[in-house]
């Protein structure tokens, strides 16, 4: 499965541990920065690896910042993108098994690195439920996005 990550200067500690465990379990990571510490703007990043996963260059995207609000809002903007921000292993699972999240966000400044790392493995080893409702839901979140296209 090929994965891809960005960050802003407020997650890339966390950014580069979650890249080491991928890689350690066998994933390709695609890296979409940033690199240091130096302030740089979140939705810069969130939108560089959302497009990686809305042109299926990538299976998920992973997207962190401080709080992982900023750059969970900022990837949700681009089309087709369901990315859900998640501060526990349950909202991992719920968010592959009902909204059939295909990006996730955490938070550096929110969120333990032990439970980060739990939470990008519940993500990323969770199917999407399937079920009839979960899926009318989804198509209508889809619906959203293509009436509010064409108001533009
Ligand atoms: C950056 O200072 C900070 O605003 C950002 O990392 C994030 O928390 C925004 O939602």
């Amino acid at each position: 499965m090929k994965i891809g990550i960005a960050c802003d200067h407020g997650a890339v500690e966390y950014k580069q541990e979650v890249i080491a465990m991928l890689v350690n379990e066998g994933y390709e990571v695609i890296d979409c920065g940033c690199d240091g510490t130096k302030s740089v703007d979140y939705p810069d990043y969130g939108y560089r690896c959302a497009k990686l996963v809305q042109q299926g260059e990538v299976d998920k995207g992973i997207v962190m910042c401080g709080t992982g609000i900023g750059i969970s809002i900022s990837a949700n903007k681009v089309k087709g993108i369901r990315c859900g921000l998640c501060f526990n292993t349950t909202m991992a699972r719920l968010t592959r098994e009902h909204n059939d999240a295909n990006m996730l966000a955490v938070g550096q400044r929110t969120t333990g690195i032990e439970v980060v790392k739990d939470i990008v493995n519940t993500f990323l080893n969770t199917p999407f439920s399937e079920e009839e409702r979960h899926v009318k839901r989804i198509e209508k979140i889809t619906e959203i996005e293509t009436e509010e296209e064409s108001v533009l």
